[in-house]
């Protein structure tokens, strides 16, 4: 779409077409150079391992117009990382960090028009996406693949944006099993979720929390962003055991509620019987789509938990204002988190 057509200001999280991409293929065991190409479709062979055998990984950042003008990636490091243990998983080859980093720098450079304003408070969404494009037909890893960066413009995921959003505690259905893929980002891990959350939202509920697949007792996470809450005063999160994807965003809010918060926080098993007990007093989900996303009440069959009447709690909302004004460089960015393009 132009850009010149695009209303800012009342983004959702839609695909929006934009106008460059990035694309490399790797065959014979080595990625080519790789190009910017104008956004349109690929050619891939129906026998690619990825459209019978969902051979596919992808990443999620955002671009952001900051408060000094500059277009900025909040560690974007960091998605090179995990794309290349997700890769590990899935058997892919990985691609190398630095040229990452600079690929992404050079797609939204690609498509700066699309970048939203400041004070819209929407974001280019930077959506890197690894795929077995070459044809197999015994489930085996593809000989070829094809690595894609392509942008969209993005408002909050949540239509509530920074209001609080009301979430189903599933004991139907689970997201991932312990030696599984769920802390991998691969394209399966969300097909497998559209199910649940198209039953939740039909009850009225934004999104499905799940829980543990041995135990159906403790949280895992959201299915597109992770879960925190203050129980007795002290952040806690599920630990990373390889049924959760290691957030991003998480690691950033652990950061700043230590050491910019003077918060304890807590990496550890969470019942969800816990968020019914008043010792719970917050609870909130983090994402780059979702940024921090308070959560105003909990529900499990016919068990609902109202957090803080509805609205946004106290500590979320402070961690979600020291969050952003780092991520827009609102206030300094000490931790080096910030890469101006
Ligand atoms: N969990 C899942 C399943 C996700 O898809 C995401 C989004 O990427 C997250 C958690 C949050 O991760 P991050 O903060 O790195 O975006
Ligand atoms: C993200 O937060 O980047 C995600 O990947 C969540 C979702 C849109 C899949």
């Amino acid at each position: 779409m132009e850009p010149e057509k695009i209303d800012f200001y009342n983004l959702g999280f839609e695909f929006i077409e934009t106008k460059e991409m990035y694309i490399s293929n790797y065959k014979n065991s080595e990625w080519d150079e790789g190009k910017i190409v104008p956004f349109g479709p690929i050619e891939i062979s129906p026998g690619a391992c990825v459209l019978n055998y969902g051979q596919g990984i992808f990443e999620g950042m955002k671009a952001l117009e900051a408060k000094t003008g500059d277009i900025v990636l909040f560690r974007p490091d960091k998605n090179a990382d995990r794309l290349n243990e997700s890769a590990k998983r899935l058997l892919m080859p990985s691609f190398d960090k630095e040229k990452f980093i600079e690929t992404v720098k050079e797609v939204v450079k690609a498509n700066k028009e699309y970048v939203p304003p400041y004070d819209s408070g929407g974001a280019l969404y930077i959506r890197p996406l690894l795929i077995g494009s070459g044809p197999i037909l015994g489930v085996a890893p593809a000989e070829e693949y094809k690595f894609i960066i392509f942008t969209v413009p993005v408002g909050p995921y949540f239509p509530e944006g920074f209001k609080a959003i009301d979430l189903e505690i599933s004991k139907q259905y689970t997201r991932a099993a312990p030696g599984g893929t769920g802390d991998a980002k691969t394209c399966c891990n969300y097909a497998g979720t559209m199910l649940p959350a198209k039953e939740t939202k039909a009850k009225g509920f934004a999104q499905i929390i799940y829980l543990d697949a041995s135990n159906l007792e403790y949280i895992d996470e959201v299915g597109t962003a992770n879960f925190f809450a203050i129980i007795n005063g002290k952040l806690a999160t599920p630990a990373l055991k390889g049924t959760i994807l290691p957030g991003i965003t998480r690691s950033s809010v652990l950061t700043l509620a230590e050491e910019k918060m003077g918060m304890e926080v807590e990496e550890r098993d969470i019942s969800y019987k816990e968020l019914f007990k008043d010792k719970c007093t917050e609870a909130f989900c983090t994402g780059t789509a979702a940024v921090i996303t308070p959560i105003g009440s909990v529900t499990i069959e016919d068990k609902k938990r109202i957090f803080n009447e509805g609205q946004p709690g106290e500590l979320t909302t402070k961690l979600y204002e020291l969050l952003t004004s780092i991520q827009r460089l609102e206030i300094e960015d000490e931790y080096g988190w910030i890469i101006k393009l």
